[in-house]
């Protein structure tokens, strides 16, 4: 490490794209180049470094760095001219993976580019193109040997009330539509004692809620606590045992993974939110074959009924793609249909977008763009319906909110402070600052298509409430 760079503060900025994963990640880069001297900023104006933490999963997001980077670029030769001073701008994350070569050709500009494996070598990455006979470029997207959590700093930034845990990586499933096994590498799964070692600092820095993250996290399959081989209901029993966590969820799940035990959890586990993000993708058994899901409508709808047995409160979420190659009219209303019998309440709806080198980009019968935007349309407005239904029927209960932020409004006399209802809503209610942190009772007073409002009711908390409106 360079002197001047353990004494000088610097600006990091990162800019996120895609899943909560991404967003993990891009916490942890900002752990990472911590001792160094960067501290993370939310501008990138004035920084030092800027780096794009990226997605791959659809062409849009892939093009959006583009565009980023384009903007980048005036700033980086801007601050050059202006200051003398280089900022270091870097790509991570699965655009990164993936185009590595073909960013460092379309923006040359870039000084680094790392994949989601490689984040942890950024400290050495940066010594490399400051230091005294500095590199040009650093490209590193290998999956190496060694694990990245294992070189990643204990220690770590709260991440305030609600907070996200990677403990599995990567997938072996290969829908035929997805990047991710290509991108983010076979299934890893984080050893059971070192996500409890981090779930505990992060309980002991603030954290009630913890998103426990994996691109299929429902295979997980780390060392557990004997040595033997845990599963994703052994984890979720050891977590619920933390004191002073009070919330635990899971993101994301495969239906081929939802097995029995791991049902019998959203029974046994108070602490298990009774949400799940459970993506179906299709509801046409044709259609889910051709992605090679592994699963058919009625399978999930076996799984929905179970859990619903298990947990009768249980709210469901989804992915959906809509235009997959081959689909038909009759597929689509197949999709409809399950949408209706899902009751999702929340869902991501995408029109296919053929992603290079996955085996869905080779196949004919594609459906026509007009057609792909008339069914999303259809989608879109059948799901926040049910949204909104789902919302409405909060009115008027008295529900528990983890507040987690200051709301816009805040610093005025009337602060508005925002958290999240177990079912994930956005909760915005006037109140004091200081109530950041906790789970408290909020009588819901208005419903909206995607986020609820309401008034403190817990007893000791509404005196906070007088003192905020003064
Ligand atoms: N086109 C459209 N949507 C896609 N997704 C993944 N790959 C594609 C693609 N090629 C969607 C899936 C996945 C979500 C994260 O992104 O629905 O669950
Ligand atoms: Fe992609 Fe399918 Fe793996 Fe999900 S399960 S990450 S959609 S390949």
């Amino acid at each position: 490490m360079s002197h001047s760079a353990q004494h000088n503060q610097k600006n990091l900025y990162i800019k996120t794209w895609g899943c909560q994963m991404n967003v993990y990640d891009s916490h942890r880069i900002a752990d990472v180049v911590k001792p160094l001297g960067y501290k993370l900023s939310d501008t990138p104006e004035g920084a030092d470094m800027i780096v794009l933490n990226t997605c791959h999963i659809r062409e849009k997001a892939t093009e959006k760095v583009f565009s980023e980077l384009g903007r980048l670029r005036e700033y980086k030769e801007k601050r050059e001219a202006e200051t003398g001073r280089r900022a270091l701008i870097g790509v991570a994350g699965c655009v990164a993976q993936a185009e590595g070569d073909i960013i460092t050709q379309r923006a040359p500009y870039v000084d680094f580019v790392l994949g989601p494996q490689t984040y942890h070598l950024l400290p050495e990455t940066i010594i490399s193109l400051t230091g005294d006979r500095p590199e040009k470029r650093v490209i590193n997207t290998d999956f190496p040997v060694e694990n990245k959590f294992d070189h990643l700093p204990e220690e770590h930034d709260s991440q305030g009330a609600a907070a996200f845990l990677s403990i599995q990586e990567g997938c072996d499933k290969f829908c035929t539509f997805c990047v991710v096994p290509y991108t983010r590498g076979a299934e890893y799964s984080r050893t059971v004692q070192s996500i409890l070692d981090e779930a505990n600092k992060l309980v002991d820095n603030g954290a009630k809620e913890i998103n426990v993250l994996g691109q299929n996290v429902n295979a997980f399959h780390g060392v557990g606590l004997d040595g033997g081989t845990a599963d994703l209901p052994d984890l979720l029993y050891a977590l619920s045992d933390i004191n002073g966590l009070e919330r635990i969820r899971y993101t994301t799940s495969h239906p081929r993974d939802m097995d029995d035990r791991l049902i019998q959890a959203h029974a046994d586990l108070k602490k298990l939110m009774p949400f799940l993000h459970l993506p179906i993708q299709s509801g046409s058994d044709k259609i889910l074959e051709a992605m090679n899901r592994k699963h058919t409508a009625d399978h999930y709808r076996d799984i929905l009924a179970k859990l619903k047995k298990a947990r009768p409160d249980i709210a469901m979420s989804s992915d959906i793609i809509v235009g997959f190659p081959g689909e038909s009219d009759q597929d689509f209303e197949d999709t409809m249909q399950i949408v209706r019998d899902s009751e999702y309440v929340s869902c991501y709806s995408f029109k296919y977008s053929p992603r290079p080198g996955t085996p869905a980009a080779a196949m004919q019968n594609l459906v026509r763009e007009d057609v792909k935007t008339e069914r999303l349309a259809r989608l879109q407005a059948l799901i926040s319906e049910q949204q909104y239904d789902f919302n409405k029927t909060f009115l008027g209960k008295t529900i528990p909110v983890l507040f987690d932020r200051v709301g816009k409004d805040s610093g005025k006399s009337e602060g508005f402070i925002q958290g999240r209802s177990e079912y994930f809503h956005a909760v915005h209610v006037k109140g004091s600052e200081r109530l950041v942190g906790q789970i408290v009772d909020v009588e819901v007073t208005e419903t909206r298509p995607s986020s609820l409002s309401g008034n403190i009711v817990t007893g000791e908390f509404a005196s906070d409430l007088k003192t905020a409106v003064g």
